[in-house]
């Protein structure tokens, strides 16, 4: 099974980035040409009956399997950037952290207005940032097609503040 394989490779390294936070490393995933495989797969399988214009994939994790996905499935990759980082005219939106706030940005040409645009992230805690990302797409007239990730913290509940934007969210590992 596809959760089995991804939590035998990813580990979990206790007080990163600060005392406390037990942080998921996906970075043995990505050593591991096989299961990219069986993510991108298992991705795809579980997308098959959803409709989807465009990829977003959410800096920097997102963009990992992101490109892979877009690619699969034949539409355009569009990334979710930090504020700052993209050079062409950007809408933004702001979003709350557990201290302070963070801004997002996307090219005001990522999509066309109506297209179904599928959230990709590597990982979902809260659900703040795919929440934030969600809000810019929907105020640039994108639809969310729904949400995939790799791995979820089912304890930190995102899956519960997200279902209410898109009842198409597909976590791999939880
Ligand atoms: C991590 C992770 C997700 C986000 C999940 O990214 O890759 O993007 O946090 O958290 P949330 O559901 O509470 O919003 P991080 O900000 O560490 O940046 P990175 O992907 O650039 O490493
Ligand atoms: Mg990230």
């Amino acid at each position: 099974m596809i959760d089995q394989q991804i939590k035998s490779v990813i580990r979990d390294i206790p007080d990163f980035p600060k005392p406390g936070i037990i942080f998921k490393d996906i970075t043995p995933i990505l050593k591991n040409p096989q299961v990219c495989d069986a993510i991108t797969d298992a991705f795809i399988d579980q997308l098959k009956d959803i409709e989807i214009d465009v990829v977003a994939g959410v800096e920097s994790r997102g963009f990992l399997f992101g490109l892979t996905l877009a690619n699969r499935l034949g539409v355009p990759f569009i990334p979710v950037r930090k504020a700052g980082k993209l050079p062409y005219s950007v809408k933004q939106k702001a979003y709350e952290l557990e201290y302070g706030t963070a801004t997002i940005e996307l090219h005001t040409d990522a999509f066309e207005p109506g297209q179904k645009v599928l959230v990709h992230d590597d990982l979902l805690a809260t659900g703040g940032t795919v929440t934030a990302t969600s809000e810019l797409i929907k105020e640039m007239g994108g639809e969310v097609a729904g949400f995939c990730f790799v791995v979820g913290l089912s304890f930190l509940e995102g899956r519960e503040k997200i279902t209410p934007i898109s009842d198409r969210v597909i976590v791999l590992a939880e």
